[in-house]
């Protein structure tokens, strides 16, 4: 490299300064190497500032040459940083990647809840039976819960059922309506009769209402303050109670098998005359009450706007998890809510 020449030391200066930005691993090197050619005490400076004793010719040469390098020089700094910058950018990228086909077959994708499973297969063997399906709310009011279903607010057998009332008292245009959660899936009864006289001419109804319901109750091994219930009802002409056990034995078989029997035990509930608790014999030979069951109570079927003397009907309210204890041989129904998978995963 010859200092008679300075066009030329120029040159190999700046190309050697490009080959180390070209090599360089950060933009703050790069950033260095720039200032360290372009600097005030830089080489290039020092042969800028000889410039004014150089005759005009070598002088425009020179000054030709720091023109054309410089330039030069800032496009390789530019292309550099942006090349090192994509880089960050993909190290970053693939460092953060969710690969979200990774697990693809070793993952159990889960399954339906045990419950569901259950409300399901009610659903299929009564549909299969004939019957459709009703829904109604679980925010019930107190006349749809217990006044039409033949209690009225000074039953005594409203002590039957711990029921959870709601607070409405800064909700505006509740009015003076108690608000509650459903205790059973009755109520779906009386909204299925008055819809049918609303909406048709009336029975026949041949229904099963699957929903959630509550009370204020502790849980233990038979008793869920949350928990579901399936309930029939069946009004037209001339129904008795052999066709209300007839089509529990009828359920009973189809759901849990041939073996599996029902029987009626005489009880009380407000809403049917006469009632009975029903039960399902266990393959270990004991019985399981499942729920009630009764013929429909003629103020029931009034407060519907159904004639009693033209219309009879039955009714039941059977435990979903009750069913599914029976069924899968549970010991203890805390189990379908605490989320133990190796519990749940045997469904
Ligand atoms: N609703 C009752 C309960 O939860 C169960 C029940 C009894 C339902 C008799 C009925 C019935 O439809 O006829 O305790």
């Amino acid at each position: 490299m010859s200092a008679d020449d300075p066009t030329q030391e120029v040159s190999s200066l700046v190309a050697a300064g490009i080959e180390r930005i070209a090599g360089s691993a950060t933009s703050e090197e790069v950033r260095a190497i720039h200032a360290e050619l372009l600097g005030k005490r830089s080489r290039l400076a020092e042969l800028k500032a000889g410039m004014r004793d150089m005759d005009p010719q070598d002088r425009k040469d020179l000054g030709a040459e720091l023109n054309r390098t410089r330039i030069e020089l800032e496009r390789a700094v530019d292309a550099r940083i942006a090349e090192l910058a994509s880089e960050e950018r993909r190290v970053l990228l693939a460092a953060e990647r969710l690969d979200l086909t990774e697990f693809q077959g070793h993952v159990d994708p889960g399954h339906v809840h045990l419950v569901t499973q259950t409300w399901e297969r009610l659903e299929d063997v009564f549909v299969g039976m004939g019957f459709t399906v009703a829904t109604g709310p679980e925010v019930e009011t107190d006349w749809f819960n217990f006044e039409a279903l033949n209690l009225p607010p000074s039953h005594p057998a409203r002590s039957l059922w711990d029921t959870l009332y709601l607070d409405t008292s800064d909700l505006p245009g509740v009015g003076d309506q108690q608000l509650l959660l459903r205790t059973h899936t009755s109520p779906v009864q009386v909204r299925t009769m008055l819809r049918s006289v609303r909406e048709g001419d009336g029975p026949p109804i041949y229904v099963v209402c699957p929903g959630r319901t509550y009370r204020q109750d502790t849980a233990d091994a038979t008793h869920l303050p949350v928990f579901h219930q399936i309930e029939m009802l069946v009004v037209d002409r001339g129904i008795t109670m052999g066709d209300l056990a007839g089509t529990i034995e009828t359920f009973t078989k189809a759901y849990f098998g041939a073996e599996l029997t029902s029987r009626l035990r005489p009880s009380y509930f407000p809403f049917t005359e006469p009632s009975a608790e029903v039960d399902i014999s266990q393959p270990d030979g004991s019985w399981l009450e499942v729920g009630g069951c009764g013929m429909v109570h003629p103020n029931v079927l009034a407060a519907c706007g159904l004639d009693p003397e033209e219309w009879s009907g039955f009714a039941f309210g059977f435990g979903i998890e009750r069913l599914a204890k029976i069924r899968h041989g549970l010991g203890d129904i805390r189990d379908l809510i605490t989320n133990d998978m190796r519990f749940l995963e045997q469904f």
